[in-house]
C-alpha cells in the first residue's frame, strides 16, 4: 500500500467548495486501485484566518508543509484583504518559499465543453503552457519612493536569473519531446521591448534549444500569442512563458477550453527538494461564493494533475475521460455551462462515471 500525506489548503471562497470535489475524486480513485491511499490535512488558511490572526498562513507554515508529498489548493482571495496582502502571504509564499519554479497549465478542450471559437474544436485546442513561476515581475523586488507626493514613483523589477530561466526552459524542450505531438516548443517573448529581462529571455532559450536538435522552435511576441491563441490555436504544442505573461495567457487558454472552470495546474519543484502544489487557475471567484454552483472540473483536473506526479499510472487518464462522458451526456453541468446542477453534484457525476471505467 503507497500512502501519500497531502497538505489540503482549501483557503477562499469557492476554493473551499471545489475542493471537497477534488478530494472526493482522490477518495474514488485510490478505492478502485485498492493499493493506494490519502491522509489528509486540513489547513484553515486564508483570509479569514488573516482577519482573526493577522496572518494568512501560521509563521511556521513553511516548516510544517515540507513534510507533506504534495499540497492541494483550492484558491485564494476575499475582497475584505487586500489582493497584495493575501497572494503574497499564502499562494506565493509557497510557490517562492518551496521553490516551484515550473507551471504546468495545459490547455485542452474536452468533447463536450464550449468553445467560443466558432471553427475550432477539440483536436485544434491541445497544448501546454510552462510559465515560469518564481520570478519575474513577481519576484517583489521594487519599492515606492516619495509616497503620496506629487512625485511619487513605484518601481516594480523584473528579476530572470540564468539558473532558473535554463530549467524551465529545459523542462519545456523534454515535455515536448514527451508529449510528441509538433515536436515544436514556442517562446513567448516581448524582446522588442524588454532590452534586458527578455533579450536575456530569448538567449537562454537559444541556448537550451541548441540541445534539442529534434524539437522545432518558434519565437512569438506575446501580444501575437494573445492573437494566435484565437486565430490558430492548433499550431501549438508547448510554450514556454515568463511568469506575468504565462499568468496572462493561460486565463486566455482557460476561455479557450471552457472557461476557468477546466483549467488546472501544478506548481511543480522538479528536484523533490520540497513538495509541489497543484491548484486550478481559478481564483476564489467572489462572485458565485457560497452558492454551491462552481464548476469542479478544473479542481478535479488538478487532483488528477496531483496523481500524475506522485505516482507513474496510466489509469490516471481515467479521469478525464469521466469528466468528458458528464460533459458529453449533458446533464450534470454547473450554471457556467449552462446547466443548473450543483457542485457537488457534478463531482458525484464524474465518481460515478470514474468508478464504470475502472471499477
Ligand atoms: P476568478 O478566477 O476568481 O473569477 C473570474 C470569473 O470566473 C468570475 O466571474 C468567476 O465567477 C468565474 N469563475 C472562476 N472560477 C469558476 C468556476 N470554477 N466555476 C464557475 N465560474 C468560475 O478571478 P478574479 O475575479 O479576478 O479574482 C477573485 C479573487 O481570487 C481575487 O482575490 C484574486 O486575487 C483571487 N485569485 C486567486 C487565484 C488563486 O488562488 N490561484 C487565482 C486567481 C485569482
Ligand atoms: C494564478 C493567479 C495568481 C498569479 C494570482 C492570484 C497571484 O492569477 O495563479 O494564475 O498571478 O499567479
Ligand atoms: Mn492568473
Amino acid at each position: 500500500m503507497k500512502k501519500f500525506k497531502i497538505a489540503v489548503i482549501p483557503g477562499d471562497g469557492i476554493g473551499n467548495e471545489v475542493m471537497a470535489e477534488g478530494i472526493k475524486i482522490l477518495d474514488t480513485f485510490a478505492a478502485i486501485k485498492g493499493d493506494i491511499s490519502f491522509e489528509y490535512q486540513y489547513f484553515p488558511w486564508g483570509c479569514e484566518y488573516y482577519l482573526k490572526t493577522g496572518n494568512m498562513m501560521d509563521a511556521n507554515g513553511l516548516k510544517v508543509l515540507k513534510e507533506f508529498d504534495a499540497i492541494l489548493l483550492g484558491a485564494v482571495g476575499d475582497p475584505s484583504v487586500p489582493d497584495h496582502v493575501s497572494l503574497h502571504g499564502l499562494l506565493l509564499k509557497i510557490r517562492q518559499g518551496f521553490n516551484q519554479y515550473i507551471n504546468l497549465r495545459p490547455i485542452k478542450l474536452l468533447p463536450g465543453a464550449p468553445c467560443p471559437l466558432k471553427d475550432k474544436g477539440p483536436k485544434d485546442i491541445d497544448f501546454v503552457v510552462i510559465r515560469e513561476n518564481v520570478e519575474g515581475e513577481y519576484a517583489g523586488v521594487g519599492g515606492i519612493r516619495f509616497p503620496d507626493m506629487p512625485e511619487e514613483i513605484a518601481i516594480q523589477t523584473g528579476v530572470f536569473t540564468r539558473k532558473n530561466t535554463e530549467k524551465v526552459m529545459d523542462y519545456a524542450f523534454k515535455l515536448a519531446q514527451k508529449r510528441n505531438k509538433f515536436n515544436k516548443v514556442t517562446n513567448v517573448t516581448k524582446s522588442n521591448a524588454l532590452n534586458y529581462s527578455m533579450v536575456f529571455w530569448d538567449k537562454i532559450f537559444k541556448e537550451i534549444a541548441e540541445g534539442y536538435q529534434d524539437i522545432k522552435t518558434e519565437t512569438n511576441h506575446v501580444d501575437a500569442v494573445s492573437m494566435y491563441f484565437l486565430q490558430r490555436p492548433e499550431t501549438y504544442d508547448v510554450l514556454v512563458a515568463s511568469n506575468l505573461f504565462g499568468d496572462i495567457i493561460t486565463d486566455l487558454g482557460a476561455a479557450l477550453q471552457g472557461g476557468l472552470g477546466f483549467a488546472a495546474s501544478g506548481n511543480l519543484n522538479l528536484e523533490k527538494e520540497y513538495p509541489s502544489m497543484f491548484e486550478p487557475v481559478h481564483g476564489s471567484a467572489p462572485d458565485i461564493k457560497d452558492k454551491g454552483i462552481a464548476n469542479p472540473i478544473a479542481m478535479i483536473w488538478t487532483a488528477k494533475m496531483m496523481l500524475d506526479f506522485l505516482l507513474e499510472d496510466p489509469d490516471t487518464e481515467a479521469i478525464i475521460e469521466a469528466i468528458t462522458g458528464v460533459l458529453l451526456e449533458g446533464k450534470t453541468l454547473t450554471p457556467d455551462l449552462k446547466g443548473n446542477a450543483k457542485t457537488h453534484e457534478v463531482g458525484d457525476a464524474v465518481c460515478q462515471k470514474l468508478k464504470m471505467l475502472l471499477g
